[in-house]
């Protein structure tokens, strides 16, 4: 370990020590959602199943619950419901990554756990910009035990991009084809149309530049986090597109993240699908679990489009952002549903029947609610907070003034044409709905006023289920 290393890792200790001692009284603290022991979380990283354990790491930035400088947090977990925080991983202590240990990916191969990230260097000039006043290689470490791991090594280095690309070449998705691997990198041209960049390699090594996919009519000027993986037999490209115009019922967040079903890597901008319709989705990454199950996995939070909105847990609390619940991705209809893995039932505690007599509901906090119903209109309410209604193909999500913190509502269209299947996890200060059985699904902060709260159903032929939720252990 370097000496810049020993100092970041005992830097990191010291803050994560001293928040732990005010945990007790911090009240927005999530009990289902992976969140920072401290400061700062933004993207999933490195998702993966070896030996025997899941492994999620994150964006973090332990020293500002703001933002700021980016090294990796790891919690891995046997069945992911109940977690280890693992500490820090990687720190920025190299002369490839200093400014910012950015999005990755992780690779099961020969019994070792690879990961490949962004090595972040901010030089001198508007680096935000399409000069060079960035520098954004490509590192791989590995591991044989998920929790140590070897020296940097560069993949791809920041000279080696393509002649048209800028320096915002970033977040590396690693796979396996055959006997090759590929990689995949989100990419801004200088034309300032977004881009993936695929890479191949023989060994994990040396990498070459193999193609690029994008679409023929200019979509946002930047994609993030690519993800490229089979479903079905189907080709998704999961990416976070960046500068896409605000529509009534689509794109209504600051940045976006969707996919396309890919046909010999043709795409048209008309067939992108947003994977989620609530305020605080982005960044999201899928792997492939023993099970067979591809999972995914989002970042729940997003700087705000209205600029009103401040997320209360950063001045409060000291802390900011969570990722959301794991769920289980399946294809339907050309389209990818996304609903929570099974084992989040393991978490229901006590339960209460609904009927049609059983319209409001004082609940336990958190809770979930599990419905069918067959009614065109339907409106649900969470105390005065939040309100979830549908009528017909129309669905929306409106926070009060208190519980939004700036935020006001979200829109969305049921492509189906109908809400039968309602499921909506409620935490302390997060909600998750999935609507018919994950067809459509969103994501929100919201920052409730008081601790007891009455469900309000108002639906027809409603029936179905409230639990109580209990905690996931080991969240720090
Ligand atoms: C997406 C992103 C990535 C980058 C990381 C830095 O939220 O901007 O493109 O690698 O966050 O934290």
């Amino acid at each position: 370990m370097s000496a810049l290393t020993g100092i970041l890792a005992t830097e990191v200790r010291k803050i994560e020590e001293t928040a732990a001692m005010s945990r007790e009284i911090q009240k927005q603290r999530l009990t289902h959602h992976l969140m920072p022991p401290t400061g700062w979380l933004n993207d999933p990283n490195g998702l993966c199943y070896f030996k025997g354990r899941y492994h999620v790491f994150f964006q973090y930035a332990p020293f500002d619950a703001e933002g700021g400088l980016k090294f990796w947090g790891h919690y891995s977990s046997e069945d992911l419901v109940s977690w280890r925080y693992e500490g820090v991983p990687l720190y920025p202590d190299s002369n490839y990554d200093c400014h910012g240990v950015y999005s990755g990916s992780a690779i099961v191969e020969d019994e070792k756990l690879h990961l490949f990230f962004t090595g972040n260097i901010k030089m001198d000039g508007d680096y935000d910009y399409i000069n060079n006043g960035r520098q954004a290689s490509t590192l791989h470490v590995e591991s044989e035990d998920g929790v140590h791991f070897s020296a940097k090594e560069v993949a791809v280095d920041y000279r080696n991009y393509p002649e048209d690309y800028t320096q915002h070449v970033r977040d590396p998705k690693v796979w396996k084809d055959g006997a090759d691997y590929f990689m995949a990198l989100g990419g801004r041209k200088k034309n300032d149309q977004g881009a993936v960049l695929i890479y191949k390699s023989e060994d994990l090594k040396n990498w070459d530049y193999d193609k690029e996919i994008t679409t023929e009519e200019p979509f946002g000027y930047m994609w993030e986090c690519p993800d490229l993986f089979e479903i079905d037999g189907e080709q998704a490209l999961s990416i976070s597109p960046q500068g896409l115009e605000r529509e009534e019922y689509r794109f209504q967040n600051i940045y976006q993240s969707g996919y396309f079903l890919l046909k010999e890597d043709k795409i048209n901008v008309k067939e992108f699908q947003e994977w989620d319709m609530g305020f605080d989705f982005y960044a999201p990454q899928t792997f492939e679990d023993a099970k067979g199950r591809r999972i995914l996995i989002g970042w729940m939070g997003l700087p705000d489009v209205e600029e009103e909105y401040t997320n209360p847990t950063a001045k409060d609390e000291g802390w900011q952002h969570c990722l959301t619940i794991p769920r289980e991705i399946t294809l339907h209809d050309g389209r990818l549903y996304q609903y929570p893995v099974e084992e989040m039932e393991a978490l229901r505690g006590r339960c209460c029947e609904i009927d049609e007599t059983q319209k409001n509901i004082e609940v336990w906090k958190p809770f979930e609610l599990d419905l069918k119903l067959d009614s065109r209109k339907c409106r649900i309410s969470v105390g005065d907070d939040l309100m979830f209604e549908a009528d017909g193909r129309e669905a929306c999500l409106r926070l009060s003034e208190k519980a939004g913190a700036g935020r006001k509502q979200r829109k969305a269209v049921i492509p189906s044409g109908r809400l039968k299947e309602l499921r909506m996890l409620v935490d302390t200060t997060a909600v998750e709905i999935y609507l018919n059985h994950g067809e459509v699904v969103s994501s929100t902060r919201y920052y409730p006023g008081k601790t007891t709260q009455v469900v309000k159903l108002e639906a027809d032929k409603i029936q179905g289920h409230i639990y109580e939720l209990k905690e996931m252990t080991g969240i720090k």
